[in-house]
């Protein structure tokens, strides 16, 4: 196994060099799908539950149950990710009751390099697509926009009730560029996590023209401590994020997300030795455009199968 997981890492030295420079996958001692190429070469991969529950602020855009699989190919291309996910649909048929994969809230996701394109075609034939990316900010953003009349400052909780409403508004767009569905209790949801951000980080940043809350970028510190999803996928160290960015409807085209994102990359940078990161839908027309212009790039692909059963 470990001659995979060092040809694994070499090949993506190679591929991309803002990939974090360790083997990106560890050799799980006890994989769950172990399969083997046609010449003989064998390939693994490991496989997570996670459950997303009411209570969760990432049910608002995950299925309740998702399998989170974490294939380990060497150099094996194509070949070894059609033999992993054939393995993955036998695992699944045997250890996962019928009635449980084939409910609609559930998927099989895995992340992949974007580079590593070679793989894309078995993901296809497997019945997955290519959600979203976490991106990395490596570029330099082109010049800014006008933007006359538009401030941006750290959120208060007396701003609480117009963040909801901005960070319910960009969940609405986010989940039918996704084709998800909006959870009963999702104003709940963000309220909690909005509130807790503004108090414990700080670092929720509200833009305002004319006196009306017209944006907000719910920004924070992360670090790739073990247990954490950007442990492994970006180089060790402390990074900053932006993790919710909305502008109103009405306001949007007219500089606030730029002055917004050009606010919290001065805030994070100062605290974030690595760099900064956020995630993308690849379908979303706005952002797609928006992100690039802003100096950042696809490192990962979030590949999505939904519900698990149509795994094929
Ligand atoms: C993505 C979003 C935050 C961008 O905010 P915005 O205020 O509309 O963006 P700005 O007006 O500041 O534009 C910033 C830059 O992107 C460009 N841009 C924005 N929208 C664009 C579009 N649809 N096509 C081409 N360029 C676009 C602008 O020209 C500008 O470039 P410049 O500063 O170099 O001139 C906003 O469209 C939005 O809220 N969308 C819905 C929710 C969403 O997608 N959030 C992001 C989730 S990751």
């Amino acid at each position: 196994m470990e001659r995979l997981a060092d040809a694994q890492a070499r090949l993506r030295a190679e591929l991309d060099p803002a990939l974090p420079a360790l083997p990106a996958l560890p050799a799980p001692a006890d994989p769950a799908v172990m399969a083997r190429l046609p010449e003989g070469t064998a390939v693994h991969c490991g496989v997570y539950r996670a459950v997303y529950d009411a209570d969760a602020m990432q049910s608002l855009w995950q299925p309740r149950l998702v399998w989170e699989a974490t294939p380990l190919l060497g150099d094996t291309g194509e070949a070894g990710m059609d033999a992993v996910l054939d393995g993955l649909r036998r695992w699944l048929d045997t250890e996962v009751p019928a009635e449980e994969s084939r409910d609609q809230d559930t998927a099989v996701e895995l992340y992949w390099p974007s580079r590593d394109v070679d793989v894309a075609p078995a993901l296809f034939r497997h019945g997955f697509v290519p959600l979203s990316t976490l991106a990395v900010r490596t570029g330099t953003p082109a010049p800014a926009a006008a933007r006359d009349g538009v401030s941006v400052r750290r959120a208060t909780l007396s701003d609480l009730n117009e963040l909801v409403a901005l960070q319910a508004e960009e969940l609405s767009y986010s989940l039918r560029v996704v084709g998800g569905t909006m959870r009963a209790n999702a104003t709940e949801l963000i309220t909690t996590s909005l509130r807790r951000s503004v108090y414990f980080s700080g670092r929720v940043l509200l833009a305002e023209s004319g006196g009306l809350a017209v944006g907000v970028a719910d920004c924070g510190i992360a670090r790739t401590a073990p247990g954490t999803m950007i442990e492994r996928r970006l180089p060790s160290g402390q990074w900053g994020y932006v993790g919710t960015l909305s502008v109103l409807r009405s306001a949007r085209g007219t500089g606030v997300g730029g002055a917004l994102v050009d606010a919290a990359h001065e805030m994070l940078d100062a605290e974030a030795e690595r760099g900064t990161f956020l995630f993308y839908d690849l379908a979303n027309p706005l952002s797609t455009v928006f992100w690039p212009r802003k100096g950042y790039r696809p490192l990962w692909t979030k590949w999505v199968c939904k519900p698990a059963a149509r795994l094929r």
